[in-house]
C-alpha cells in the first residue's frame, strides 16, 4: 500500500493531514473553473476519503489541496440522534452569513485532529451560498448541526482548526476519556 493514497479500482483514499501540518493553516484559493476532470477527480477522492474514515465532512486542504472546496453530509449521527440528516453536499467558493447573533456550544471532532473532541461555539442560524461541481449556485438557510458542520468545514478554507475556536480548554480532550463507550464520528 502506498503511503499517500490507497488505490482500489477508481477509488482513491487520500492521506488526511493532521494538525501541526502547516498546509492546514493556509488560506485556500477560489476555484476558477467548474465541471473539469480535475475538479471531479478531487471531489471523488474527497468522497472516498471521507467515507473511508466515516467522516461527516471534509475540506480540500485536509488532503493537501489548497482550494475552496468542502463536502459534507451524513444519514445518521449517533452524537446528534435528534438532528435531521444533512444531505450530501459539494460546496465550492462558499460565503457564509450568520443570521442573528445567537451562538451555541457543541462538541466537534475533526479528521485532522483524530480521537479528540472540543466544545465549540457556532452561529445557530446560517445562510450559505456557493456553487456545486457544475458551477450551479447553491443558496441555503440552515440551522443547528447543519449550520455547525458548514462553519467547521469552511473554517478549514481559512486555515482554522476547531481547537482555535474553543473558549474553555477544559472542554477539550480525548474521545475515550470524554465519552467512554461512545462510537463517535469526526467532522
Ligand atoms: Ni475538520
Amino acid at each position: 500500500m502506498e503511503k499517500a493514497a490507497k488505490i482500489l479500482g477508481t477509488m482513491a483514499i487520500r492521506e488526511v493531514l493532521k494538525m501541526g501540518d502547516p498546509r492546514l493553516l493556509a488560506v485556500a484559493q477560489p476555484v476558477l473553473n467548474f465541471a473539469t476532470p480535475e475538479l471531479e477527480s478531487l471531489l471523488a477522492d474527497m468522497r472516498d476519503t471521507m467515507r473511508d474514515l466515516n467522516g461527516a465532512g471534509l475540506a480540500a486542504p485536509q488532503i493537501g489541496v489548497s482550494l475552496r472546496v468542502v463536502i459534507f453530509g451524513f444519514e445518521l449521527n449517533p452524537r446528534y440522534p435528534e438532528e435531521d440528516p444533512v444531505p450530501f453536499t459539494v460546496l465550492i467558493n462558499p460565503i457564509l452569513t450568520p443570521l442573528g447573533e445567537q451562538q451555541e456550544e457543541g462538541w466537534e471532532g475533526c479528521l485532522s485532529v483524530p480521537g479528540m473532541r472540543g466544545l465549540v461555539p457556532r452561529y445557530r442560524d446560517l445562510r450559505y451560498i456557493g456553487f456545486d461541481a457544475a458551477g450551479r449556485p447553491i443558496d441555503r438557510t440552515v440551522k443547528d448541526f447543519h449550520a455547525r458542520v458548514v462553519q467547521h468545514e469552511v473554517d478549514h478554507l481559512d486555515g482554522i482548526l476547531y481547537p482555535r475556536r474553543i473558549r474553555d480548554l477544559t472542554q477539550f480532550g480525548f474521545n475515550d476519556a470524554l465519552f467512554p463507550g461512545e462510537n463517535l464520528i469526526d467532522e
